[in-house]
């Protein structure tokens, strides 16, 4: 276990579930976007190293951090009470809502979660995402539970939806616009759920949750940050 910590050089290993751009995705194979950017800025302002990307599915996440098979999550990964059960985050780095994506130019264009009566939906399992899934149409008898399909990336939905397997995603605001911008889909309406991300630790790390939120406020604080934030949102 080369990434444990305790070792003597102190490496790091991070760990993301790619398919979620502009966050964590991969082009000609190579892993990129803001998560990556940002971890790697953050963690250059600390004593640690960072070891190398491991990419999971985004429910495996949180097992392979208490497995110790990584030490740090970079997945745009909410903040959230019940996570809070199992690990611990860093200060919050980005905000966001979740969105609703439909195909573009269809007939179907949903105003909110009531007008999805009886239609096939889809999300990311073990996502905020799949909650909204969960609480505004499955709960409420919206739709059957039968209607909800479940997937281990968001491009394999967001491809569903475009062939008309499904006809809806609840998906991350800021995913959302991106892919509209890249394919035959678009956003319906927005769920405004303030979710907050943070880089995920064990809970027993308080030292390195120490030294990743300093080095956050000092990535913040420098030009960096505003040229990473330039490179995956700007125009
Ligand atoms: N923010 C949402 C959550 O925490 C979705 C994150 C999905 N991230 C990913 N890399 N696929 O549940």
């Amino acid at each position: 276990l080369a990434g444990c910590l305790g070792d003597d050089d102190d490496v790091i290993v991070p760990g993301t579930a790619s398919g979620f751009p502009p966050f964590e995705f991969r082009e000609d194979g190579e892993l990129m976007g803001f998560d990556i950017d940002l971890l790697e800025a953050v963690v250059a302002e600390t004593e640690y190293e960072l070891g190398e990307w491991e990419d999971f599915d985004f429910d495996g996440l949180i097992p392979a951090l208490t497995g110790d098979r990584i030490d740090v999550i970079a997945a745009a990964m909410t903040i959230s009470p019940d996570r809070q059960e199992t690990i611990a985050f860093t200060d919050p780095y980005w905000e966001s809502d979740q969105a609703v994506l439909v195909r573009e130019d269809d007939g179907f264009q949903p105003a909110s979660w009531t007008d999805f009566e009886g239609r096939p939906v889809g999300a990311q399992s073990g996502t905020t995402g799949a909650e909204q899934v969960q609480t505004n149409l499955i709960d409420t008898g919206v739709i059957d539970e039968d209607d909800y399909s479940s997937y281990d990336n968001y491009v394999f939905a967001v491809e569903d939806l475009e062939n008309g397997n499904i006809d809806g995603v609840v998906i991350d605001l800021p995913v959302a616009e991106t892919f509209a911008a890249q394919r035959d889909v678009a956003i319906a309406f927005v769920e405004e759920t303030g979710e907050e991300y943070g880089f995920g630790l064990r809970q027993d790390e308080s030292e390195l949750q120490t030294a990743l939120n300093d080095g956050l406020a000092a990535v913040r604080d420098g030009d960096e940050y505003a040229e990473i934030t330039d490179r995956w949102f700007g125009q």
